[in-house]
Order: structure tokens, then C-alpha cells, then sequence
């Protein structure tokens, strides 16, 4: 998938209705660190793309030993699958529009949640370059979509898509995942139109169920644990 890598996994004993936002912690079973003088690696945290028919979908970005190892899975490999976790998105706000906004890898999340709204709900997504755009082409309703470079759709910011949809329209509720930088003018954004807005963040996770507080973010009303209380959180508790 261009820049990004999907991985499917059979999930035939597990719950079938994950909700979008929810996620994964993934491992293989074969050669996950341990080798010569290695520790094992610990499992990674992963937002599903898509769950139909006891297969889930994964979205990848290799960053590191754990995305590279399960990039390279091959049919048939043993995956260890621990999930679904967190708390995903919830509803939009009562007589609003939902407008999702999604940035690099974090777009998987957007692809289930698409699914579930339907096409009159509007897609924004940001890429570096064309390559990382190809997932754009994972939903089942074309998005919007802005790259750095202009090599594919607009050469924008997608916040700058963002501000057009609710300059048009401001009665919605917008749901977001992408990186830091982003998710922050999202949130300044949605702030300064109050407009509500539900952003999916991301933080280390070691466990993924609320054992290691390795996860913890700072918000309004104090730290939480992002894999129990997140990963999504409203806008307006973090400032
Ligand atoms: C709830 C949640 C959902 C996620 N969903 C996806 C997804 O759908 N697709 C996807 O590709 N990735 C997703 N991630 C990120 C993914 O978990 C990390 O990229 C992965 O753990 C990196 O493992 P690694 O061994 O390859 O790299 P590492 O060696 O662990 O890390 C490589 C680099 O990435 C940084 N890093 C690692 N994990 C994180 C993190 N969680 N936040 C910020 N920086 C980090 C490290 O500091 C380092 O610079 C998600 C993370 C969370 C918490
Ligand atoms: S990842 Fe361990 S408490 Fe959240």
C-alpha cells in the first residue's frame, strides 16, 4: 500500500464487534527480538483499519524493529493478537455533521470509522508524498486529500481542508488521528469554531490494559492512562 504496509489476521475466536478507535497489541510468535544477546521485544499497539468475517486489518508504518518484523510476515506466520482495547470513538454530537481528519498512519483508524458513518460523512486526509497516499485508496468512499509536496491531491496542510469543510459548515463534530503537531491545530482549530472534536492519540504502551502506566497523558483533569481511557479523548480535556 505505497509507503505503508497492510497486514490481515485471521481473529475468527475473537470479539466481532471492535469499535473504530479501538486497537491491538500485535506480536508474532516466531523471532520477536530474543535473539543473541536480545530480549524479546514487547508487543506493539496497533488501531485496527478494518474487521469483517473474523479478519482483522492492520495499516503499518515501519519505524522500528517491531513494524519492520511484522511487515515482513508471510502467509501462515503466527501472529499474537490482544484485543480489541481502549475506547474508541463515540457518537458525534447531537445535529452535527461528523467531518474525520486523518494524518500519515494515522488514517487507519478512519478507515472503520468511514465504515460505520457512511459517505455523506466527509473525509480529510494528509500525506508527506504520493506514496504514503495510496491508503487513501483503502476507504470505501473517496477522501479528500492534501500531501506536502503536491504530488497527489492538493498540495495543502490538511488542516487547511479542515477549515475550509467548516468555514462551509461548522455544525459538526470532528474525529481525528494523525501526529502530535497536527492533532494540536486540529484541537486550536476546533476550539476556536467550538466545534466539538474527539482526537485519537498515542503514547508508548508496554501493556495495553492498564498495568504498566507507561502510557499516561496529561490532561485537564489530571493524568490518565491513554490504553484504558483513551485512546481517544475529547479535545476540550487536554486544554
Ligand atoms: C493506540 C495506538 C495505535 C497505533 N496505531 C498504529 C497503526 O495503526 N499503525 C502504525 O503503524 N502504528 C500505530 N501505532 C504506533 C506503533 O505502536 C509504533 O509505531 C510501534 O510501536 C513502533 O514499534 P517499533 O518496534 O517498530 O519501533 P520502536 O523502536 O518502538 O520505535 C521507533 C520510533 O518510534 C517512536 N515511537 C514508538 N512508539 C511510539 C508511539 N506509540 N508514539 C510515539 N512515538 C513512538 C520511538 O520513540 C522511536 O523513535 C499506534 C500506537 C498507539 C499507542
Ligand atoms: S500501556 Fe500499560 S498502562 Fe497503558
Amino acid at each position: 500500500m505505497g509507503a505503508y504496509v497492510v497486514i490481515r489476521a485471521l481473529d475468527s475466536g475473537g470479539p466481532d464487534d471492535p469499535q473504530p478507535g479501538q486497537f491491538y497489541m500485535l506480536s508474532t510468535a516466531e523471532r520477536w527480538g530474543g535473539g543473541a544477546d536480545e530480549r524479546p521485544y514487547l508487543p506493539r499497539a496497533f488501531s485496527y483499519a478494518r474487521a469483517r468475517a473474523g479478519e482483522l486489518s492492520f495499516l503499518l508504518e515501519v519505524v522500528g524493529p517491531g513494524t519492520a518484523r511484522l511487515a515482513e510476515l508471510s502467509p501462515g506466520e503466527g501472529l499474537a493478537v490482544v484485543g480489541p482495547l481502549g475506547i474508541g470513538w463515540r457518537p458525534p454530537q447531537e445535529g452535527t455533521r461528523p467531518v474525520l481528519v486523518g494524518g500519515g498512519i494515522g488514517t487507519a483508524p478512519l478507515v472503520c470509522l468511514q465504515d460505520e458513518l457512511g459517505p455523506e460523512a466527509p473525509v480529510l486526509l494528509g500525506f508527506r508524498t504520493a506514496a504514503h497516499a495510496a491508503a487513501a485508496t483503502l476507504f470505501a468512499w473517496e477522501p479528500a486529500v492534501a500531501t506536502d509536496d503536491g504530488s497527489a491531491g492538493r498540495q495543502a496542510l490538511v488542516t487547511d481542508l479542515l477549515r475550509e469543510q467548516l468555514d462551509i459548515d461548522s455544525s459538526a463534530t470532528v474525529f481525528a488521528c494523525g501526529p502530535p503537531a497536527m492533532l494540536e491545530a486540529v484541537r486550536l482549530i476546533c476550539t476556536e469554531l467550538a466545534v466539538p472534536a474527539q482526537l485519537a492519540l498515542e503514547s508508548g504502551m508496554a501493556c495495553g490494559f492498564g498495568a504498566c502506566f507507561g502510557c499516561v497523558v496529561a490532561t485537564c483533569d489530571g493524568y490518565v492512562r491513554l490504553c484504558m481511557d483513551g485512546p481517544v479523548l475529547d479535545a476540550e480535556e487536554l486544554g
